[in-house]
C-alpha cells in the first residue's frame, strides 16, 4: 500500500519505479503467483496478520530522522487493524520509536515490533533472500514471557515470514534492534572514513592504500569488507544515519566524539579528490573531462548524497566541460545537471575531446574496456579513479597513468 497513486499504478503495470537487479521479475512472479497486489487503499490491512511499515525516514533539519512519514502511515492503520495483528517497523527508526508506533497505531505495544533491513542498493533482492541475519526487535513484555519460557504468538507469526531463509536469527529488544541497524550502518561508515584518511596519509607519505587494505584484510579480527577508499561514500543511508545517531545521542545527553567527524571526513574528500585533479591538471578551468559513473554505487540508479554528483558540481564550478554516463542513472544526471554537462550513451562516447577520464561509479563494465583504446583517445592518458577499484595495473601497462585516493600509479620510463 502507498500513498502515491501513480507509482501503485506503475508497479500494478509490473513497472518498478527504480533499477535494482532482479526486483521486476520478482514482483512479476509474485503477481503472478497471486501472491503480491498494490494497493492505495489502507482498508486492505484489516485482513492482515502482519503489517510492514517502511516508508522513508529522512534528515529533518537538526539531523534527526523525521518520522512524519511513519507516523502518519501509523495513524491511517487505526481503523483498519484486525485485533490480533502485528506491526513492524522496517523503516530506520531512532531508539524508542517503537513505543511512538504503538500510540500512534493505536495499539498493545506488545504488538509491535522492529525489523531492520540491512539491504544494499544494487544488491537488495539477494541481501534480502540470503542475509548474514535476521534481527527481531521484541517489545517489553513479549521478551519477559520468552525469557519466561512463554509461547508468544506475535513473536511467532513475524518469525514464521522468515521460514525458507537460511540465517541466523536474533531475536532482541526492541531498543536494541532499534539502534543496532543504527550502530551497524554508523559502523561501516566510520570504517570507509577512516579509510580515506588512511588514504590522504598515503598519499602525502608515498604509500599505497591498497597495500595498506590488502593487510588489514588479512587480519581477522578487521575482516575484508568495506575497507576500499575512494573519493568519498554516499546514498540516502550511510549520511542520514550517522547523522540520525549523533543527535539521538546528544538528545540523550551524550556528545558523541567519534560520530560526528565521520560525515565531515566524507564531505571533505570529494574536496581532497578536486584539489588532487587541480594540482594534477595545473588548473581546471575550460579542461574537458570524460566522466564514467554518476550513482552512488552499482547496480543502481541512485544518485542521492553520491560523491559523483558533488564532485561534478566542484569541477563545473571552477569551469570544467564534462561529458558524462552512467549505464542507469543519466534520468537522474539530466535531472541534476541539465544543460550544464554533455551527455553520451557509452564509455565511449564520452572520450570525444576528453583531456582526462574521471571514473566515479564502480560498475563492473568499466573495467572492462580496452584501455590502450581508451587512452589513446584521451589527449593526456590519465585516468582519475574516484573509487580505487579500477585494474590499475592494466592501465600502466597500457600505457596510462592512474590517480587514486592514496594510490597513484606512473608507467616506468621505460614502457
Ligand atoms: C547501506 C548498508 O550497507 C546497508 O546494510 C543498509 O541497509 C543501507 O545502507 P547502501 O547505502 O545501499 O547500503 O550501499 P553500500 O553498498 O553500503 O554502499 C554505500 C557507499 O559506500 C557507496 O557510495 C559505496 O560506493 C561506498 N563504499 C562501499 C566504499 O566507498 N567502499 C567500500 O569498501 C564499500
Amino acid at each position: 500500500m502507498d500513498i502515491e497513486a501513480e507509482k501503485i499504478h506503475r508497479l500494478e503495470m509490473g513497472e518498478i519505479p527504480f533499477y535494482e537487479p532482479g526486483l521486476s521479475e520478482l514482483v512479476q512472479e509474485g503477481m503472478a503467483a497471486g501472491r503480491l497486489s498494490f494497493t492505495t487503499d489502507v482498508s486492505r490491512s484489516t485482513t492482515a496478520e502482519i503489517v510492514f511499515l517502511a516508508v522513508g525516514t529522512p534528515s529533518a533539519e537538526d539531523g534527526s530522522a523525521d518520522l512524519t512519514f511513519l507516523e502518519s502511515a501509523s495513524r491511517s492503520l487505526v481503523p483498519h487493524l484486525s485485533p490480533s495483528a502485528v506491526v513492524v517497523t522496517k523503516s530506520t527508526v531512532p531508539v524508542g520509536t517503537g513505543e511512538k508506533v504503538a500510540a500512534w497505531c493505536e495499539i498493545d505495544d506488545a504488538r509491535v515490533f522492529s525489523n531492520p533491513e540491512f539491504l544494499r542498493e544494487g544488491s537488495a533482492v539477494s541481501d534480502f533472500l540470503y542475509p548474514d541475519r535476521i534481527v527481531i526487535g521484541i517489545p517489553a513484555s513479549s521478551f519477559a514471557r520468552r525469557e519466561g519460557g512463554f509461547e508468544d504468538g506475535a513473536v511467532d507469526t513475524l518469525v514464521k515470514v522468515y521460514i525458507g531463509i537460511d540465517a541466523p536469527r536474533i531475536l532482541i529488544s526492541r531498543p536494541s534492534a532499534e539502534l543496532a541497524k543504527y550502530a551497524a550502518n554508523t559502523m561501516l561508515a566510520m570504517r570507509l572514513s577512516l579509510m580515506n584518511e588512511f588514504a590522504t596519509i598515503a598519499d602525502a607519505a608515498g604509500a599505497d592504500i591498497l597495500d595498506i587494505e590488502r593487510v588489514l584484510a588479512s587480519d581477522p579480527r578487521i575482516g575484508s569488507k568495506f575497507l576500499r577508499a575512494g573519493a568519498g561514500f554516499g546514498g540516502s543511508c550511510f549520511p542520514k544515519d550517522v547523522l540520525s545517531l549523533a543527535t539521538t545521542a546528544r538528545h540523550i545527553g551524550y556528545d558523541p566524539k567519534l560520530i560526528a567527524p565521520i560525515i565531515q571526513v566524507n564531505h571533505e574528500q570529494a574536496e581532497r579528490f578536486v584539489k588532487k585533479i587541480e594540482e594534477r591538471l595545473v588548473g581546471i578551468s575550460g579542461k574537458r573531462f570524460a566522466v564514467w559513473g554518476l550513482a552512488f554505487n552499482r547496480n543502481t540508479d541512485d544518485i542521492r548524497e553520491s560523491p559523483a554528483v558533488r564532485i561534478m558540481h566542484l569541477l563545473l564550478d571552477r569551469g570544467a566541460v564534462i561529458t558524462v554516463y552512467d549505464p542507469s542513472a543519466m534520468k537522474h544526471a539530466r535531472a541534476e545537471f541539465g544543460e550544464g554537462v554533455m551527455y553520451a550513451d557509452s564509455v565511449e562516447g564520452t572520450l570525444t575531446d576528453a583531456e582526462v577520464l574521471l571514473v566515479l561509479t564502480e560498475w563492473p563494465e568499466f573495467c572492462e574496456v580496452n584501455w590502450k583504446d581508451v587512452l589513446a583517445r584521451l589527449k593526456i592518458p590519465l585516468v582519475f579513479d574516484g573509487k580505487n577499484f579500477l585494474p590499475h595495473e592494466a592501465i600502466v601497462t597500457a600505457g596510462g597513468e592512474v590517480m587514486g585516493m592514496g594510490v597513484w600509479k606512473k608507467p616506468s620510463a621505460r614502457s
